[in-house]
């Protein structure tokens, strides 16, 4: 077990004598910031002090009456106004170190309570390619997929394709009328998505020129209303309130009239264009005509059925592809044409269970606290993405019994997640955790969402081929430079750029706080210096060089059991950082954030480096230290192969 949760069990039983909930006071012990204040800190003796009308050292000396640390901490001390310090015993660290050594675990105990995780991850839409925001949704929910598993739990990933909406009746729509047959022949996907784009493009057209001048209308009057109230406080000193107010009229025109620029910037964009112009003058109803596309599909027409099956199987292929380079695989990919049928069902029960209800003619869920309602049927009878989540999660609540489903989508999608929820709770999902395990945005070097020039999402194929490109020069360059000159064969080169490469997109988007958005660089991405995963292979590839120098046989090391020595301070501090292993995983699992387990990782290559340049490995002192020092070695390395695993990142031997 790691360190922190032994402390917080021990405490748990000190604290039990004392009339309080120990529960919240745990989360009050951490690691000190300097060495001498111990390894770990408990600072609850203050708040316990006032709450308990004694003061603090008193109430920290009688905690450690009633504390049982034998074998585990020296002495615990108190200090200051009632911390109390605590130092882990070497004996007891060297001894969780030796159970490490022969455990494929790393001494990382599973969970004792195994329960069933559904993650619903990636989810791209079919027929859009694949774009930037989609590394995030795969990365992260790969991730945590593969954290619990490790963490013993039993894990069920469902990619959950957009293979059924709108953009089938774009693409029917575009096949129908901007076909270009040779294109097609050649390269279907490709075809397709620049049909998906060319209607988009003429859809947002005419929806835009007819949103034009009620926008110009609603500016006007936000102006008027600006200069009005200008004008009637002129000379006036303003209170709060007026202020607050104006300040609102002027962000809603300056809104509006952003909103209005970039709407007319669209639109011209088209109309200088002859060939677009004439396309977007030829279909001025193609919005409506998408809508009747999409819905002739869902009432199983069957021409649109013939062309959405002809589609799909190479939209499929080129997505396979993409998780195949991603190294990323899914237990079903149940995308949202698989509940067709179920859609009509799970209305009617909605409805006959009295959580929804008519309201103009729509079928909806109403809440208590939202004052908009979830609609699940249309006026026209359609279903709606909503519907389809709804079926899903009931789909998935009788197949696999979980405790948990998270869904691991963009931020912008929070709402939905918010009605959905309430409305399952409403329809007996139980206990069931549901959790919108929420990202922000990719956000080119300007700050605005990452675009192309051409204003469309940059599709990930091309991400990952420019990231493995310029892996490759990292990976040269670093291997030019090497004392005795290139180790390297071309082949050897590139598979390991490719590694690299994709390595280092993974990792930058997992090193975030999930929830903001992230600046995309890929020379941030791929430094060797810093929290990215190309310094963390690099980390790797360099411990395991010293093997090979040092012609060390590792299995032997381990098998033979090396006493293990912590004589200096950066042994013990290596030692103990390797012992929060498992402590990053709790963390990391605590709120699904694979960023625990980055931060932990990366603080462990530092402990590693500040261990390396102090301590002589191969030319240790003496043949034990020696062995010692390479044991060390060895878990540093099993310990970042490890997490870069549960991360979804390969390791790579050279560099
Ligand atoms: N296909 C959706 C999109 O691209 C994401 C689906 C997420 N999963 C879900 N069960 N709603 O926006």
């Amino acid at each position: 077990m790691s360190i922190l949760p032994e402390l917080e069990s021990r405490f748990r039983t000190a604290l039990s004598t004392l009339d309080v909930d120990p529960e919240p006071l745990l989360g009050m012990i951490r690691r000190s910031q300097e060495p001498k204040f111990g390894d770990y800190q408990a600072n609850f003796a203050m708040p316990l002090g006032k709450r308990l009308g004694k003061p603090p050292r008193d109430v920290a000396a009688e905690i450690i009456a009633g504390l049982d640390v034998q074998g585990f901490c020296d002495e615990p001390e108190v200090a200051g106004p009632g911390f109390i310090n605590l130092r882990v015993r070497d004996d007891w660290v060297i001894d969780r170190l030796n159970q490490a050594v022969g455990d494929e675990r790393l001494g990382v105990p599973a969970a004792e309570e195994v329960k069933t995780y559904v993650v619903d991850f990636s989810a791209p839409n079919v027929a859009k390619p694949m774009h930037v925001g989609h590394i995030r949704s795969t990365s992260i929910g790969d991730a945590l997929a593969r954290t619990l598993r490790f963490a013993g739990h039993h894990v069920v990933t469902d990619n959950h394709i957009g293979d059924w909406g709108t953009q089938f009746g774009m693409i029917i729509y575009g096949y129908r009328h901007f076909c270009d047959a040779a294109a097609y022949q050649s390269d279907p996907v490709a075809e397709l998505a620049r049909l998906y784009r060319l209607v988009r493009q003429l859809m947002d057209y005419h929806d835009g020129k007819a949103k034009l001048d009620p926008l110009a209308a609603k500016l006007t009057e936000t102006e008027e209303r600006l200069e009005e109230t200008l004008a009637s406080t002129e000379g006036q000193k303003l209170d709060k309130k007026a202020k607050k107010q104006l300040n609102k009229l002027r962000k809603d025109a300056e809104e509006s009239r952003e909103a209005l620029r970039s709407l007319r910037e669209k639109i011209a964009a088209i109309d200088e264009t002859p060939e677009l112009a004439r396309l977007a003058a030829e279909h001025p109803g193609i919005s409506q005509a998408v809508l009747t596309e999409t819905a002739k599909l869902h009432a199983d027409d069957e021409e649109n059925l013939q062309l959405w099956k002809e589609f799909l199987p190479p939209c499929l292929k080129v997505l396979d592809e993409t998780y195949e380079r991603l190294e990323v695989t899914f237990d079903h990919s149940l995308g949202e044409s698989f509940y067709h049928d179920r859609l009509a069902p799970i209305v009617d029960e909605a409805i006959a269970a009295g959580v929804a209800r008519e309201s103009d003619g729509a079928i909806c869920v109403f809440f208590d606290d939202h004052e908009v309602p979830m609609i699940i049927r249309k006026k026209d009878g359609a279903f709606l993405y909503a519907t389809t989540d709804l079926a899903t999660l009931r789909y998935r609540m009788e197949q696999w019994k979980p405790d948990a489903v998270l869904y691991v989508v963009d931020f912008r999608q929070s709402m939905h997640f918010e009605h959905l929820f309430s409305a399952a709770r409403q329809l007996g999902c139980g206990e069931t955790e549901l959790k919108h395990v929420s990202f922000g945005t990719v956000l080119g070097e300007d700050g605005k969402p990452f675009k192309t020039r051409a204003g469309d999402a940059v599709g990930l194929e091309s991400l990952l081929d420019e990231a493995v490109a310029r892996a490759g020069k990292v990976v040269a360059e670093n291997d030019d430079a090497k004392p005795k000159g290139p180790e390297l064969s071309p082949e050897q080169r590139t598979q390991i750029a490719e590694t690299v490469g994709i390595a280092a997109l993974k990792y930058a988007d997992l090193s975030q706080n999930r929830e903001s958005d992230y600046v995309f660089s890929y020379d941030k991405m791929l430094a060797m210096n810093g929290n990215t995963a190309t310094y963390m292979q690099y980390a790797y590839a360099r411990v395991r060089s010293i093997f090979a120098r040092g012609e060390v046989d590792v299995d032997a090391l381990r098998a033979a059991k090396p006493t293990i020595y912590l004589d200096t301070p950066a042994e013990r501090a290596l030692a103990l950082e390797l012992l929060r292993f498992g402590e990053a995983i709790d963390l990391c699992l605590k709120d699904y954030r694979p960023n625990q387990l980055t931060s932990y990782l990366f603080e462990l290559a530092n402990c590693y480096s500040t261990f390396f340049e102090n301590c002589h490995v191969l030319k240790a002192e003496t043949e034990e230290l020696r062995h010692s020092r390479l044991i060390l070695c060895d878990l540093t390395a099993r310990t970042i192969q490890k997490g870069l695993e549960l991360l979804g990142i390969d390791v790579v031997e050279k560099m």
